[in-house]
């Protein structure tokens, strides 16, 4: 069975997002959407609220499972019997930190492969960051996010 990893911080998962999980549970057999602790950033939402969002918004998707982990990557991919990384790549600013670590994830566990989706023209700009930037400045951003993730982003925005 091919088992594809998609990793991320998901604060909050996106319509960008969903779409590059979408493709991949289209090439592999179970896709594992993986909520990782990133210690370079400072969350808005905590990691059982963030798989929340992620389980709700990929639902209709059977071969998805969503988890969540706050060890190394490479270590949980081969816990959970992962054979490649699925990330997705918007413009040459992403590539440069998805090269270094592609690289250094290779060097970690060279049986594991990276692979990148391009995303998508109409989800080239989108970002967690921009999309929490807007709601806090008190714009609109259901076009870009799932209903779930639009909700969740109000409240936080009204409990502020
Ligand atoms: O959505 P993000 O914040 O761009 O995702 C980054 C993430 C979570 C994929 C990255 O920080 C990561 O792989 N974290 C797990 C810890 C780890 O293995 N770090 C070394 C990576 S070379």
């Amino acid at each position: 069975m091919s088992i594809a990893l998609c990793p991320g911080s998901f604060d909050p998962i996106t319509n960008g997002h969903l779409d590059v999980i979408r493709r991949a549970a289209g090439i592999f057999d179970k896709v594992l959407v993986t909520v990782f602790h990133n210690p370079r950033k400072t969350p808005l939402f905590t990691i059982p609220e963030r798989m929340q969002m992620a389980r709700e918004a990929t639902a209709d998707i059977p071969n998805v499972e969503v988890d969540s982990c706050d060890g190394l990557l490479v270590e949980y991919a081969r816990s959970r019997g992962v054979n490649v990384i699925v990330k997705g790549l918007r413009a040459v600013s992403d590539f440069e930190t998805e090269f270094q670590m592609a690289q250094m994830n290779r060097e970690l566990e060279p049986s594991i492969e990276t692979m990148f989706i391009m995303t998508k023209t109409e989800n080239l700009f989108l970002s967690s960051r921009i999309i929490k930037e807007i709601v806090f400045l008190g714009g609109d951003v259901s076009r870009f996010v799932p209903p779930v993730v639009n909700t969740m982003l109000q409240k936080k925005k009204e409990g502020s």
